[in-house]
């Protein structure tokens, strides 16, 4: 069964397990908690069968809200979860008329996933992230402006 709940304090554990299996420099349960305690935090996390899958966390601020941070663990990638992460995102905030993301350009399966969910690209912050190998690369930013509320 697939369920999608909201985060409170007491995910901060497993928002940190989540985000450490999705990402390369993984954020700590302190960072999480500091997150949650943020106004206008939106935190949802996606689960299969009671087990964790997969998360995002968004800033609403006067009716548009930017994507913090959204991930899904490896082996349930390709399920459709992070597309329905974002329709509950905008079904549970009537308000929102904008959703924005800053997607590392190198990031392809990212950016794949952005452009298939209906992002635009909207603006690029050069150089922006730095990698581990030295290597620099841009940020890329892309709004998704769904068409009944724009
Ligand atoms: C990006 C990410 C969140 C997508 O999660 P997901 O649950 O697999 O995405 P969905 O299943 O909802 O994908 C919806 C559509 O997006 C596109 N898409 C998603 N992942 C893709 C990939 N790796 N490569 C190409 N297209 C992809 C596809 O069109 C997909 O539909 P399809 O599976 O029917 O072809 C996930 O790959 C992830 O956590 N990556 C690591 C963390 C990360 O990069 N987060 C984003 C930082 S800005």
């Amino acid at each position: 069964m697939i369920q999608i709940v909201g985060a409170n304090a007491a995910h901060a554990g497993v928002l940190a397990a989540l985000h450490s299996r999705c990402f390369e420099k993984p954020w700590n349960k302190k960072a999480f908690t500091d997150l949650l305690n943020v106004p206008g935090m939106i935190a949802l996390i996606v689960q299969k069968n009671d087990t964790p899958a997969g998360f995002i966390l968004a800033q609403s601020v006067d009716g548009e809200a930017e994507i913090i941070t959204i991930g899904v663990s490896p082996e349930f990638q390709r399920m459709g979860f992070a597309s329905g992460l974002i329709n509950a995102i905008l079904e549970a905030s009537p308000e929102l008329t904008k959703l924005f993301i800053e997607v590392d350009e190198s990031n392809e399966n990212a950016r794949s996933f952005y452009t298939q969910v209906g992002f635009f690209p909207n603006g690029r912050r050069k150089n922006y992230y730095h990698h581990d190998d030295g290597t620099k690369s841009d940020a890329l930013m892309m709004v998704l402006a769904p068409p009944a509320r724009a």
